[in-house]
């Protein structure tokens, strides 16, 4: 691999919010090529999807979705399952691998794409907070032998040139780092919009899905809409921030923008602070992964200063979101505790979102589950150990839904 940019994409989670966005990036840009893309049980639009950008391989979660492909263009060839997302991940003709997959369905694929000397860019974050020791070093090897062979520098110099950040705020610290010492960083500051319910209601138990499902600037899949609402989601991303820049949770602080223009920041030793500005727009973090360290012309706007007007910053209130707390908590624990609470996380939210569990309840199973699954026990855990813990925490989330020991 030399510095030439990636120019032949695997998409895992095309039919998502993230993977459409992919691909109208990938679409509008001519140095670009779509080899393969995985989705989970969207046919219909995996097939609309193949028809555009003509792929060598498409995968599908289970064979009832393999046989509803209908339409899909003869010659391509499908797969099924995790191994075929893997098999897809390593492919020869694949130079980076792009992950817009929800939970840890791609945490295998991405460690069999890192192992085979592929670039990932992931939005997913599950990924690196249940998996973030096994993930690490498998980029930190590949620039270090990126390194030996080229000398410093290059974009392939680096963990992140090899594991690239797309959610928006690590994207925006990647860019404030771009030239910048690790070293050299005191602390980093991850903005965080507050969700729809900043301001009310005062009894989060009157919130019902659709009111949740209202984010006030961003359009994204509903499970990270519900993590938005809840602030799960922020304290998921200080554990990704944690692993991408190897600072410690604790110097990572969050502050509530509601403005959703600046996108994260950091605070050097020398009192300077680098903030990233944008457009509330996925497709800018992931053209950035995708063109690294080259900056594209993009089909999105730049922010307008003087239309924004003011921009806010305050703290967030914990009393009334604890889950960033409970997140916190998982990731002073270790690996153990912040796969618990990710696999805790989505039992609440399709749970909150079946009408089965409060909006309160989501924290309450997040510290049911932490204190009883990942307070003890190998905090580096293996990837069988993860999948095992994994299995075992959802069905211990589930039952406890059920017997009504959160509150719903
Ligand atoms: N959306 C955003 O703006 C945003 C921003 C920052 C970070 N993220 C992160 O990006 C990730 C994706 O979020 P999203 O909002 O795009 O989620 P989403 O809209 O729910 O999309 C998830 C994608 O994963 C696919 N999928 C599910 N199971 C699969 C399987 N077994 N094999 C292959 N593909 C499978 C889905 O396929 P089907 O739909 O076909 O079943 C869909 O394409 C999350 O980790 C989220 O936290 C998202």
């Amino acid at each position: 691999m030399t510095d030439a940019a990636p120019r032949r994409v695997a998409l895992l989670g095309s039919t998502g919010s993230i993977g459409r966005q992919a691909i109208d990036v990938i679409a509008s840009d001519p140095g670009l090529t779509v080899v393969a893309l995985a989705a989970g049980r969207n046919a219909a639009l995996l097939v609309d999807q193949a028809r555009l950008l003509r792929p060598v391989r498409v995968v599908v979660a289970d064979d009832a979705t393999r046989s509803a492909l209908d339409g899909l263009p003869a010659g391509i060839e499908v797969g099924v399952g995790e191994s075929a997302l893997v098999e897809l991940a390593v492919r020869d003709d694949v130079d980076i691998v792009v992950i817009g997959t929800g939970g840890i369905v791609s945490l295998r694929p991405v460690l069999a794409a890192l192992a085979a000397g592929k670039i990932v860019a992931t939005a997913n974050k599950e990924t690196l907070v249940a998996g973030g020791h096994l993930v690490m070093p498998l980029a930190r090897r590949l620039a270090d032998a990126y390194q030996a062979e080229h000398g410093p520098g290059g974009a392939l110099g680096t963990a992140l040139g090899w594991l690239r950040p797309i959610d928006s705020e690590h994207s925006a610290i990647w860019q404030c780092l771009a030239g910048e010492d690790l070293e050299s960083v005191d602390r980093l500051i991850l903005t965080a919009s507050g969700g729809p319910f900043r301001e009310g209601p005062v009894d989060l138990g009157d919130v019902t899905p659709a009111m949740a499902l209202r984010h006030p600037t961003w359009t994204m899949g509903a499970k990270i809409t519900i993590d938005s609402a809840t602030l799960a989601n922020k304290g998921l991303e200080v554990i990704e921030a944690r692993w991408l820049y190897d600072v410690s949770p604790d110097r990572i602080d969050v502050v509530v923008h509601p403005q959703s223009v600046v996108h994260s920041a950091v605070l050097f030793r020398d009192g300077s602070l680098k903030a990233q500005l944008g457009t509330p727009d996925m497709r800018l973090p992931i053209q950035y992964a995708l063109t690294y360290p080259a900056r594209h012309a993009s089909r999105v706007a730049g922010p307008d200063l003087l239309a924004i007007g003011r921009l806010d910053f305050a703290s967030p209130d914990v009393s009334r979101f604890p889950a960033l707390q409970i997140a916190r908590k998982a990731a002073r624990l270790g690996s153990r505790a912040t796969a618990t609470l990710i696999a805790a996380d989505e039992v609440a939210v399709a749970r909150f979102l079946a009408g089965t569990l409060s909006f309160p309840g989501i924290a309450g199973l997040l510290d049911q589950a932490v204190e009883r699954f990942g307070a003890s026990g190998d905090q580096e855990p293996s990837y069988a150990d993860l999948v095992a813990l994994d299995a075992e925490v959802r069905a211990a989330c589930q039952t406890a839904v059920i017997a009504g020991s959160v509150a719903r």
